[in-house]
């Protein structure tokens, strides 16, 4: 399999303060992968080393062969990332914001036409649909919408970008059970939405166990150390009660 994304011995602290430790990690094409663990394990700051915004303290971040921190903005952009805190422009519209997923494949022309109306309305409406929202929420404004549906409107912007890989931070936390096992089923079993390419490879942080059975391997963290990395079928419930 070939591989995207290698994490090797990362470790990010602030003086005494250890928020991730020794992290060996390889992610390759296809993979899907849910990552668990408490409250304070980890998981965000190992997403966000992953996507090359944060800069470890220790190791390197390697993205299909070369250092994350000298790749091309082009090429950056297709590692997409769900924020926790979803990075949402909230004096934008919907549409604008979906579109800002794909900024990076266009020029600023482009990027001046979508801040002055709606550009690309069905590609952005295929992305609203694909996270149960209405066509019609394009003109709807941010600051307008509930904590779901902007999530919701963040996963649409990343599906807008199309990236290789999916890194995400608790998507599914604020959504409810079903919507999120739709998304899911979306993201994990589907190559394309009617003209969207569906990313082939997932690794999203999760703190519902329920959802973890979708995914083929699991990795648990404890207090910033990778405690278990394993297929989804070999893990022990007794396994799980060690990482929560
Ligand atoms: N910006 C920061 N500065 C210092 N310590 C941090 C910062 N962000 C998180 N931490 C600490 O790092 C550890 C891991 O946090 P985090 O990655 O947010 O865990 P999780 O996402 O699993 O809840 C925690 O002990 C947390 O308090
Ligand atoms: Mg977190």
């Amino acid at each position: 399999m070939t591989k995207l994304l290698e994490l090797k011995n990362i470790s990010v602290y602030h003086k005494e303060n250890i928020r991730v430790k020794n992290i060996n990690l390889t992610v390759s094409q296809g993979e899907k992968i849910a990552l668990i663990g408490k409250s304070g394990s980890g998981k965000s700051t190992l997403i966000s080393i992953a996507n090359g915004s944060l800069l470890p303290s220790e190791g390197n971040v390697i993205w299909k062969g070369n250092n994350i921190n000298k790749i091309s903005k082009r090429e950056s952009s297709n590692i997409g990332t769900i924020w926790q805190d979803l990075c949402l422009i909230e004096e934008l519209n919907v549409a604008q914001n979906i579109n800002c997923g794909a900024l990076s494949k266009h020029n600023f022309l482009w990027a001046l036409k979508n801040l002055l109306g709606i550009i690309d309305k069905e590609l952005c409406q295929e992305c609203l649909t694909a996270v149960h929202l209405s066509k019609k929420d394009i003109y709807s404004y941010i600051s307008k919408l509930s904590g779901g549906q902007k999530k919701r409107v963040a996963i649409a912007r990343l599906l807008r970008q199309e990236p290789e890989i999916v890194l995400g931070d608790e998507p599914f936390s604020n959504l409810d059970p079903i919507l999120s096992k739709n998304i899911l089923n979306l993201l994990i079993n589907q190559r394309k939405y009617y003209s969207i390419k569906i990313p082939e490879t997932i690794l999203i942080s999760l703190h519902q166990i329920n959802l973890i059975n979708n995914f083929d391997r699991i990795i648990g963290l404890k207090d910033g150390k990778i405690l278990i990395d394993r297929p989804f079928l070999d893990i022990k419930s007794s396994e799980l009660d060690l990482i929560f």
